[in-house]
């Protein structure tokens, strides 16, 4: 308990003065902030919103809805502007920004435009105490403000949030629920990925085999992993929803949904209330087989299906399919009035363009040399259908290669592409962050990923100033692949979208971490209140593999969210409502396998980590003559899903690396094995921090250190081994078939890193 009171007073310190504790924490950090002393308390019984124009209506209607559950009050919205509280706007100043004051007259919002108003209502939610977000009266008897001056506005015009709806589906309800949480951190974007090759979830009336084929499917493997882990891991959030279960004519079962243009013409509506812009994506012309499998001519050939990675694509040397996809755009503008529309355009597999004489054609006909100049003409070919329009075409940076459009705005995903910013503002288009990692959601969230959110720098020194303005901001991205259930999207999303806002949000000189977090601490209550099944902070204390070297070693856990009910067991079973609560550190004296799971204050399981404590006597250094500085690294072409098989796999070829890392030129099927010694400098207890994507393991004097094996997404592992100064023999294995990296840090008994030498027979 020792750490969270430290945790907390560290917390006040950040803020500035104890006092500041009681201040209400908003997320994201508004530009200036200046609380007055004293309180306004609403009146009971009735509150009146005053709006000045007819403009803002619809903004004092979801502010009266949203007063109105909560306080049981009668919530009146008047056109005249008087009112407890007024909205009102300026048509003036910066997009988005608004101010909004607490005094003895009550409320004032000035929006410098309708989403300046929202803003300001998104700020008010989080002065009145967390109850407010309930969803069913509550009896507090006086809702009080602290008054206060606000003057804010957005650092970036697009603070955006990605859901696929197409690996899984989410209801219409679902997602309503989801802008709802968007709106309270001021996320203004809401990209809608509404197709791919597991289902195409948008009515186009022109092609309704889409949804009446394309929108259901039997279930697939991501469905049968899901449907796993909501065993292995004690999960319900992993189960397939029923209302999204049907029996088809052959009597099985089918997975899926799709949204009628009616119902999308709703969420439209529901989110521009709210402030938040939709941009669909209907992703072309890879990620189609939904499409191409439900009607002929689309595809290069008529035999579709999954490759290796990727599905066959759509054929850009077919003039059906480019009218196909001229077709469903043309339905898609009519839904969607946002100016930006997303083509997709990533993971295109163009081995069958090769071999296509409609595609072959094409390129002689139109002088193009590759097969990604192919893409890029079918792109340009898009964007100028979209610009006819009115439209401003954005897709994923693969639509840099081959040459980009003068219209199109970027969206970064590949982090290993890192000069996609550059190339795409230097060429004068806009430019949207949003590279996996950190961005992406559906990444398990480990201890690191909310720093690594914030510290993200949209705008780093190597552009220009006239580069840096082409950048529009950041998205955060929750791809479904394992996300079936609405439970399980609300935990995936946050806490890490709050980091998301405040990154696009925040003035520079405003976002610490530091406070950040802080506030985030006092946003748990308010998410819990909203019904977001958020993920609870990390359990800490500890590494995956601790050692201790004498009789006795200390067990010791925390978690952040000071609400958070930590269970353990030490039969490897998971951790239940039963299990042993954990309530301070404690010793032991032998080798123990811990389980320990955190459960939220609804009783929501979260979590688990399997944490062993080792007792170890120092392995001795040896002694070898002939070594040469570096560990040599042999890269086997390997397809397989874990470690063990690497060796079996033919050798393509041998490298000396200075330390455990991916030599340049190992590319595509990696399978690589790292041999040598490391050497440390003196008797201790190291730590071992293996970060890979995919799998790895690290052995050290033939012992397992790290097991970081198994596909997975970019995943840091530590483990420790006590061991004398000197050599030490050192293994580390590794796979990947798409991008990858590997990394080990090592840290000594105080923690500090270490610049550990490594040591090998040369490779020649
Ligand atoms: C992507 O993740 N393929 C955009
Ligand atoms: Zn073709």
């Amino acid at each position: 308990m020792k750490t969270i009171r430290t945790f907390f007073t560290l917390c006040l310190l950040a803020l500035g003065m104890v006092a500041a504790a009681q201040q209400p924490a908003i997320i994201p950090v508004p530009s200036s902030v200046s609380w007055a002393s004293g309180t306004y308390t609403l009146p009971s019984g009735q509150i009146t919103i005053g709006c000045s124009s007819a403009q803002l209506h619809p903004a004092a209607d979801y502010l009266a809805a949203m007063l109105a559950r909560p306080t049981g009050c009668q919530v009146k919205v008047k056109n005249n502007g008087k009112g407890r509280i007024r909205l009102s706007m300026t048509g003036q100043g910066a997009a988005g920004g608004y101010r909004l004051r607490v005094d003895a007259q009550g409320v004032a919002i000035t929006g410098n435009d309708y989403r300046g108003v929202i803003n300001g209502i998104a700020t008010l939610r989080q002065l009145f105490p967390d109850d407010i977000e309930s969803r069913q009266a509550v009896d507090v008897r006086r809702w009080t403000l602290p008054y206060v001056n606000i003057t804010d506005q957005p650092r970036f015009e697009w603070r955006g949030m990605e859901l696929d709806c197409s690996r899984h589906f989410f209801s219409v309800d679902e997602v309503k629920e989801l802008l709802d949480v968007l709106a309270l951190y001021k996320i203004d974007k809401f990209h809608w990925h509404l197709t791919d090759d597991q289902g195409w979830r948008i009515e186009i009336k022109k092609y309704p085999l889409l949804t009446q084929r394309g929108g259901w499917r039997t279930f697939n493997n991501q469905d049968s992993v899901c449907m796993r882990r909501a065993v292995a891991e004690d999960n319900p959030d992993f189960n397939l929803p029923a209302d999204k279960i049907r029996t088809n004519g052959q009597g099985q079962q089918e997975y899926g949904g799709f949204y009628t243009q009616a119902q999308v013409r709703d969420i439209v509506a529901y989110a521009k209330i709210r402030g938040i812009d939709v941009i669909p994506e209907i992703d072309m012309p890879g990620h189609s087989l939904a499409a191409i499998a439900n009607y002929d001519g689309l595809s290069c050939f008529p035999q579709t299906g999954w490759g290796t990675v990727f599905t066959t694509p759509m054929c850009p040397g077919k003039d059906k399919m480019l009218q196909f996809c001229k077709d469903v755009w043309s339905e898609v503008f009519d839904l969607f009035p946002y100016e930006y529309v997303h083509i997709g355009g990533d993971e295109v597999d163009m081995k069958n363009w090769k071999q296509c004489p409609d595609c072959q054609k094409r390129m002689e006909s139109h002088r193009l040399k590759t097969e990604s100049q192919l893409q890029s003409w079918f792109n340009h070919e898009m964007e100028r259908f979209f610009n006819q329009h009115g439209r401003t075409m954005i897709g994923w940076d693969e639509i840099i290669e081959g040459g980009l459009g003068a219209t199109s705005t970027v969206m970064w995903w590949r982090t290993w592409a890192p000069n996609a910013m550059k190339q795409t503002t230097s060429h004068g288009n806009k430019f949207i962050c949003t590279p996996n990692v950190p961005f992406y959601l559906d990444y398990d969230e480990g201890g690191k990923s909310l720093i690594n959110l914030y510290a993200f720098n949209p705008q780093p020194d190597n552009l220009t100033t006239t580069e840096k303005a082409l950048i529009l901001g950041v998205q955060g991205n929750l791809w479904t692949e394992w996300v079936p259930s609405r439970n399980r999207m609300m935990y995936m999303a946050f806490p890490r979208m709050l980091a998301v806002a405040e990154l696009g949000w925040g003035k520079p000189a405003n976002a610490k971490f530091e406070d950040f977090n802080c506030r985030l601490i006092k946003h748990y209550t308010r998410l819990q209140k909203l019904g977001v099944t958020y993920r609870l902070p990390d359990l800490t204390g500890f590494h995956t593999t601790n050692v201790f070297t004498g009789d006795r070693g200390t067990v010791s856990v925390n978690c952040q969210d000071p609400q958070a009910v930590i269970r353990y067991t030490t039969d490897g079973t998971l951790p239940n409502e039963h299990s042993k609560r954990y309530t301070g550190p404690f010793e032991i004296d032998r080798n123990t396998d811990f389980i320990f799971r955190s459960f939220a204050t609804d009783g929501r399981k979260d979590a688990f980590v399997k944490v062993s404590y080792r007792k170890e006597t120092p392995s001795e250094a040896i002694e070898v003559a002939d070594l040469s500085e570096g560990l040599s690294a042999e890269w086997h072409e390997y397809t397989g899903a874990d470690c063990a098989g690497i060796e079996a796999a033919p050798v393509n070829g041998c490298y000396t690396v200075n330390g455990v890392m991916i030599p340049d030129s190992v590319k595509g099927n990696i399978g690589l094995i790292i041999t040598g010694y490391i050497q440390v400098p003196e008797d201790g207890i190291y730590t071992f921090a293996l970060l890979s994507d995919d799998g790895s393991t690290l052995k050290i004097d033939h012992q397992m250190v790290v097991d970081n094996d198994g596909e997975h997404s970019p995943r840091e592992i530590i483990g420790q081994h006590a061991m004398k100064a000197g050599l030490h023999p050192i293994e580390v294995k590794f796979f990947d078939h798409n991008g990858g990296q590997l990394r080990l840090h090592v840290y000594n008994a105080q923690g500090k890193e270490v610049q550990v030498k490594y040591w090998g027979t040369p490779q020649l």
